[in-house]
This record gives structure tokens, sequence and C-alpha cells, in this order.
């Protein structure tokens, strides 16, 4: 009998209209263009519009890849969506993706896991295919930080953009052509919860509250809980780091994804990153970095990707999979 593996059929991505640049921001707090750049890679981000809500950010991406994959959402029975900023705080967002996408078959729910949430899906996702459970999987990294950043408070709203990702994971009987999701390998310690926050939410405040993180004390774990993630993920499938073609980092600084790239002796060339343009996208973040360099052409079929996130929580992960 052969194993069943969850190919990544089709990708997709979509970033709000609205671009805002360093110069902007430092119209509403005191910084300025160069110490975003410098401590970070940012140059703009995408904020949503005042009409535009995580789910409709998730739908855009959705069709997007269910296009690339040649399928319509008639063939999907899973929709998995990570997001830390929900429409509402019920029902599910993905809920809500599966009624605007004119589904109503199959199993729609959330995941919570930060900036780790595509991780967090992505591996649920799989392993519901792995076990014969679903067939056909959206796993969608939608999010509108734009809502919850405190924007009187320069050390965490420069950071942040809106946008969405998402990828269509088909069953296959594999693995002729080896691809497909390899590995994943998921971890948590809500330890560090102070560190990355929102001081708000239903039960605690009954209000929603703003996004508030002690940066200097999250990059200072960052490095090395996200290196220590991809080697050990990377000796279960026993496969060696530098047989990846791409690294696709969770876009959160430009400093932090380079650390890690040089800490696992990973060339510069073979780093996506998009964080420059697009911000911290948090759970968007992955796919739309991967979608960024299918569209270019750096990512082909067949190619060696290995994802990482940390988010709050804290949460962290890795993942390898064949395009
Ligand atoms: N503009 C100008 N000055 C600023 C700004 C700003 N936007 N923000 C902070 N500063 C000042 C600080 O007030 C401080 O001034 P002081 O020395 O007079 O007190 C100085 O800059 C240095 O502040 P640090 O916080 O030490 O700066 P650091 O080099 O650590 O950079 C940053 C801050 C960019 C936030 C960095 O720590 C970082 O990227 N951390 C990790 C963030 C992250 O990865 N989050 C995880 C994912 S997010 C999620 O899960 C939701």
């Amino acid at each position: 009998m052969t194993d069943t593996f969850a190919r990544i059929a089709g990708i997709g991505a979509y970033l709000p209209a609205r671009v805002m640049t360093n110069d902007e921001l430092s119209g509403i707090v005191e910084t300025s263009d160069d110490w975003i750049r410098e401590r970070t890679g940012i140059s703009t981000r995408h904020i949503a519009a005042d009409d535009e809500f995580t789910s409709d950010l998730g739908v855009q991406a959705a069709k997007a890849a269910l296009d690339d994959a040649g399928m319509t959402v008639a063939g999907i029975d899973l929709i998995v969506v990570a997001t830390a900023t929900p429409d509402l705080t019920f029902p599910a967002t993905a809920t809500i993706i599966q009624e605007k996408l004119g589904s109503d078959h199959g199993a729609a729910f959330d995941v919570h896991a930060v900036c780790s949430g595509f991780l967090y899906a992505l591996a649920t996702a799989d392993n519901f295919i792995r076990c014969g459970q679903a067939k056909s999987a959206l796993v969608i990294g939608a999010e509108t930080f734009s809502r919850i950043l405190d924007w009187t408070d320069r050390t965490t709203c420069v950071l942040f953009g809106d946008g969405a990702g998402a990828v269509v994971l088909t069953a296959d009987q594999g693995p002729q052509d080896g691809q497909g999701v390899i590995k994943t390998h998921l971890r948590s310690d809500g330890k560090f919860r102070e560190l990355l926050y929102v001081d708000g939410g239903p039960s605690a405040t009954r209000t929603v509250g703003h996004l508030r993180m002690q940066g200097n004390q999250v990059f200072r774990h960052a490095v090395n809980k996200i290196a220590g993630s991809m080697e050990e993920l990377a000796e279960m499938a026993g496969i060696p780091i530098e047989d990846i073609d791409w690294f696709v980092p969770h876009q959160a600084n430009e400093r932090i994804l380079q650390g890690v790239a040089r800490k696992l002796a990973i060339p510069v060339e073979k780093v996506i990153s998009t964080v420059g343009r697009h911000g911290n996208t948090s759970a968007a973040s992955i796919p739309l970095a991967m979608e960024a360099a299918v569209r270019d052409g750096r990512i082909k079929r067949g190619d060696l990707i290995l994802m990482e996130a940390l988010g709050g929580g804290f949460t962290w992960g890795a993942a390898l999979a064949r395009y």
C-alpha cells in the first residue's frame, strides 16, 4: 500500500489596494523611514479598506489558489483558516469564507496560532489528508492586523500589515514525484505569553484589545527557537538542510530571517523575503512570500521548500514540502 500525501495543487494571494509607506507612518507616530528600514527591512505594508474584512482577503486568496489548481470550491472538502484577526468572535472566519465561496459541504474551522498559524493550519490539513478524513483542503492564512494595532505605539504599529495567502492541498498516492508536504514540526510554550499578546478578548475584558509586544525580548528568542525547530524537522525527515532549494520564513523582520538563515548556513540567495513590501502579515506571511516566489519563477515544481515561523504564545514550528 502506498502512503497518502498532501500535494500543493495551487497557491494564491491577495493584498489590499492601499499601500502605507514609512513616510506616511512618520506623520502618525514619532519614527522615520531610516529607523524602520534599518531595524526591520520594512518599506511598505498594505492596509485593508474599512469595509474589507479578513474573510474578504481570505476569499480572494482562496479563489486565486483554486484557479491555480484548476479546481472549483466544489472539489474542496476542508477549509482551515489561520487567523488571529477573525471577522467576529464567532462564527469561525473559515465558515464565513466557505459561504462567500459558495460552498455548503465539508467542514470549515479556524486555527489560532498567531504568526505560526499558517504552519499549524498546514499541519492540520496535512494530517486530515494523510489519515483519509479529507481528499482536498484549502489552507488559508488571512489577517487584518491593522485593526488590532495601537496606532499611537511606534514600537508595534510600524511592523505589521494586512493580507492573505492560500494553498490548495489534494490527496495524492505518492510519492511518484515526491511532491507534497513532507513533514511538519510544531511547538509552543505558554510561559512567554506576556512578551507578545493582545490586551483584550471576549472573556477577559469584553473588548477587542490591542497588540502588545516586547520586541527585543521576542527577537532574542526567535532565532534560536526557529533554528532549533528547523534542525529537528530536518533530522526527523532525514533531509539535510543544505538540500533545500528555498527557505520561506515567516516575514517578521529582515534581521530575524537573515539571522536564522546565517545560523543554519542557508545561502542568502535561497531566502525568500517579502517583508520589505508586506511588513509582518502574521499567518498570511508564509503563503504570501511563497506565492510571490512562485509567480516570479524562482520556486518551481519539484523544488524543496523549508518554512518556519514564531508567533504569540509563543508558538513556533517548521514545515518541509516539495512544491
Ligand atoms: N521609530 C523610532 N524609534 C523607535 C521605534 C520606531 N518605530 N520603535 C522603537 N524605537 C526606539 C525605542 O523606543 C528605543 O529607544 P530608547 O533606546 O531611547 O529606549 C530604541 O528604538 C530601541 O528599541 P528596541 O526595541 O531595543 O529596538 P530593536 O532593535 O529591538 O528593534 C523591533 C525593535 C524591530 C521591534 C525588533 O525588536 C523586532 O523585530 N522584534 C521581533 C518582532 C517579532 O518578530 N515578532 C514576532 C512575530 S509577531 C506575532 O506573532 C504577532
